[in-house]
């Protein structure tokens, strides 16, 4: 029999990753005050993401998420967002034609804000500092008072939460979202790719199909499902403390939702059966995303799903597989086995990120492009031997021309990731690396959808 869950039960077991706040009282003020605030999801919402997963989870539609390793207080602004937004709108709408699936649209956005970090401690020459743990902790600053863990800041990222949600809402309902829009900025993509000869193909495709559409007269004037989409948010659950402010009753059902977020995923780092993280997840209702690495076995695995979904419902959770585009043949197909063997319900995503970073030769964190697309093509591969469905994939992205990752047919190379490199944490696919991503993910997606004889021919 599992021990009692409540909102507060994670505070009894160990944890890693979670600041020591000095002024305890303080923040026992910040928590009080957050559990007083209006929830920033329903739980209605969380229930609705969940049902949208269970049908990734069937094989019926696909799972994309992405959105900023981190978000900062620095960078909130409209334009960061409605940039972001529109890319991965086109994204979606690429892999929506290619899959002839519904595509779940998963933002990491609107609460992603705590990050776990491999040294507790950042060293500039004989100076020692605690790291950097993201905005609702600590600021990046290379000084004492920065790094200091504040409880204020959880109020601030709980406001920028609210805004970014608020615009997303307006745009995803508001008319921004609209199909002929999002279409003519792919177009735009396309012309200007050097591989546009690549992608024209499916462009014109999707072109005639919009063509067709309108001329039996589905428009988006008439139809508003051509106008308007649905867009949930996400976040690792890092800062339990937050969470467990943010964790409400839900009055319909009387169970417990986390509303700081539709979705909210346990880390690489954090994913201890025994730990405080997976304690806090296992009670909430919402669909959860739990992070697997290297690290991550066949038991272990099944013992958190054991943990995290003992009734076996499909979409409660979602395994994000993470292990760098050289080790997932090592690796996914035990997992996918013995997932396979229990006959358990799970969504299996793809994160090509985490497990591609490496130091360039001028000491930025990057991630060359074609190790992610590796990744990707790996983990479709994998599924494809296993005969299981290939559900999602998970990257970091933004809507901006940044220089962070390396490669892509707008090649960014070693020398110019200084230019703009504006990262916080993990270095982000830009714009054009993400749009040009969702296009070759596109390639994999249609070859798995041509029936299986074909495919073997091909
Ligand atoms: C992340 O998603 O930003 C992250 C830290 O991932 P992981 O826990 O897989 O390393
Ligand atoms: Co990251």
């Amino acid at each position: 029999m599992a021990e009692k869950w409540s909102p507060d039960s994670w505070r009894s077991k160990p944890f890693v990753q979670m600041p020591e706040y000095r002024d305890k009282d303080a923040l026992k003020v910040v928590e009080d005050r957050l559990a007083s605030y209006p929830p920033l999801v329903f739980a209605g919402e969380a229930r609705a993401l969940k049902r949208s997963l269970a049908s990734v989870a069937e094989g019926d539609a696909f799972l994309m998420q992405g959105g900023d390793c981190a978000e900062s207080f620095a960078e909130h602004g409209a334009d960061n967002i409605r940039d972001f937004f529109r890319v991965f709108l086109q994204m979606s709408v690429v892999l929506t034609f290619a899959a002839a699936k519904p595509v779940v649209k998963v933002g990491r956005i609107a609460g992603q804000f705590a990050k776990p970090r491999s040294s507790d401690f950042e060293k500039k020459g004989d100076v020692s500092l605690p790291s950097y743990r993201g905005d609702i902790i600590n600021a990046p600053g290379f000084d004492e008072a920065s790094r200091e863990p504040d409880p204020e800041r959880q109020i601030m990222a709980y406001r920028q939460s609210a805004a970014t949600l608020n615009l997303l809402r307006a745009f995803a309902q508001g008319g921004y979202a609209n199909l002929e829009h999002v279409h003519e900025w792919m177009l735009g993509f396309v012309d200007k790719s050097p591989q546009s000869d690549r992608y024209r193909q499916l462009a014109d495709r999707l072109t005639e199909t919009m063509r067709f559409m309108r001329a039996i007269g589905f428009s988006s004037d008439e139809y508003p499902r051509l106008r308007e989409t649905e867009f949930y948010t996400s976040h690792e659950a890092l800062l339990l403390g937050y969470e467990q402010a943010l964790t409400r009753i839900d009055s319909t059902s009387g169970d417990p939702y986390a509303t700081s977020g539709h979705m909210v995923w346990i880390g690489d780092r954090t994913r201890q059966p025994d730990h405080a993280h997976v304690e806090f997840c296992r009670g909430i209702k919402n669909p959860i995303g739990l992070k697997c690495g290297p690290s991550t076995t066949a038991d272990g695995l099944l013992e958190l799903i054991d943990i995290l979904n003992p009734a076996n419902e499909a979409g409660r959770l979602t395994l994000i597989a993470r292990f760098g585009a050289d080790k997932v043949g090592e690796h996914l197909p035990a997992l996918i086995r013995a997932v396979e063997k229990e006959g358990r319900k799970v969504v299996w995503c793809c994160d090509p990120m985490h497990g591609n970073t490496i130091t360039s030769a001028s000491g930025y964190k990057t991630r060359p492009f074609e190790r992610v697309l590796k990744e990707v093509q790996q983990f479709f591969a994998v599924h494809g031997a296993e005969g299981t469905y290939p559900g999602g994939v998970h990257f970091e992205m933004t809507g901006k021309d940044v220089t962070e990752c390396t490669g892509g047919a707008r090649a960014v190379s070693d020398e110019d990731l200084a230019s703009r490199y504006h990262t916080h944490c993990d270095p982000r696919l830009n714009a054009s690396q993400s749009l040009e991503l969702a296009f070759l993910i596109a390639e994999l997606l249609e070859q798995n959808r041509a029936p299986a004889a074909q495919r073997k021919a091909g």
